[in-house]
């Protein structure tokens, strides 16, 4: 359920999403859980098949454009969320129909690499959070980087925390390059761990299992890990330590993973993550 907030004469509780997409769909998915949203919400979708599958949701009104909905809505239509879900690319020019009613909005971007500098000169509003959702936010199971600008009170980190609750956690940074940092690790982090299975799996074949229980096995692994690495209070380098048995199965794997410089390998992986997130920042 999002708070409301205030901002101007006509449906100023109302959320307005631009961009009824993937990450948009997770999000709307989340706020009509538990029978439709209490504030109205809007979607500008251009796409017909994706505005047909949104008008399913409880209380949700899609439309194809700006221009529609200020229509439907009314010039003095003013809401109190704005949620940026277009691809970084098109951000720009699908901001300047939206500028009648941006400008009193608090804004929340899930767009990569989309300063908040940007989004306040196409939006007229320095009321901006940025956040940096990753992939599993669709099964509520991500976790989203989150930098607020000053001009955005506490009403407002709240209204935005309870819009993204339901696709996972929430971890707020303190500057908003970090979130490039963000972006490298948990925003395209979902793609390593696929390449890591996808390794495992292939060497399971290899080995002669069956395709699809190779797959079970490395999904499960990957899967438990993770869950034991978030319940134990101990570093991670020790539960590594307690599955690798002096001159055992799991040394003899870690000796050729260090012999071929995996860790290092990843670690420069990130980098390079972060320096395109960067570059793109910058309009790159
Ligand atoms: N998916 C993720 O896991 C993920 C993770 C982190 C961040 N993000 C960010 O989330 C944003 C959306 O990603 P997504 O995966 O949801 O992409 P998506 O599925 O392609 O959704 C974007 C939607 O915006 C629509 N659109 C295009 N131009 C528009 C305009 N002028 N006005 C309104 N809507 C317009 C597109 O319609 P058409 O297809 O008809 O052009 C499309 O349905 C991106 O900026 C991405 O960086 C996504």
């Amino acid at each position: 359920m999002v708070a409301t907030m205030g901002g101007g004469p006509q449906g100023g509780a109302a959320t307005v999403f631009v961009g009824g997409g993937n990450m948009a769909r997770a999000l709307i998915g989340g706020l009509v859980r538990d029978g439709g949203s209490t504030t109205p919400v809007h979607v500008i979708e251009p796409g017909e098949p994706a505005r047909r599958s949104l008008a399913g949701f409880a209380g949700v009104r899609a439309w194809a454009s700006a221009e529609a909905l200020l229509e439907g809505a009314g010039a003095g239509f003013r809401p109190g969320l704005v949620v940026w879900a277009v691809k970084p690319q098109v951000f720009a020019a699908a901001a300047v129909p939206c500028r009648p009613f941006t400008a009193a909005a608090l804004h929340l971007s899930v767009m990569a690499g989309v300063t908040s500098h940007a989004i306040e000169q196409a939006t007229g509003s320095a009321r901006i959070v940025r956040a940096m959702p990753n992939t599993p936010a669709l099964i509520g199971q991500g976790i989203a980087g989150l930098c607020a600008r000053p001009e955005v009170d506490a009403a407002g980190r709240a209204a935005v925390q309870a819009l993204l609750a339901p696709t996972g956690q929430t971890l707020w940074v303190g500057e908003e390059p970090l979130l490039d940092a963000v972006t490298a690790l948990s925003g395209s982090g979902p793609a390593y761990v696929f390449y890591v299975i996808e390794a495992m799996v292939e060497a399971g074949v290899q080995m002669g299992l069956p395709a699809p229980d190779a797959r079970r096995l490395a999904e499960a692994t990957c899967a438990g890990a993770a869950a034991l690495s978030m319940q134990s209070e101990e570093p991670v380098a020790v539960l590594r330590e307690r599955v690798t048995s002096p001159g055992g199965t799991t040394f003899a794997a870690l000796q050729s993973l260090r012999t071929d410089g995996v860790a290092a390998a990843f670690v420069r992986a990130l980098h390079a993550a972060r320096d395109r997130a960067e570059e793109l920042g910058r309009g790159g």
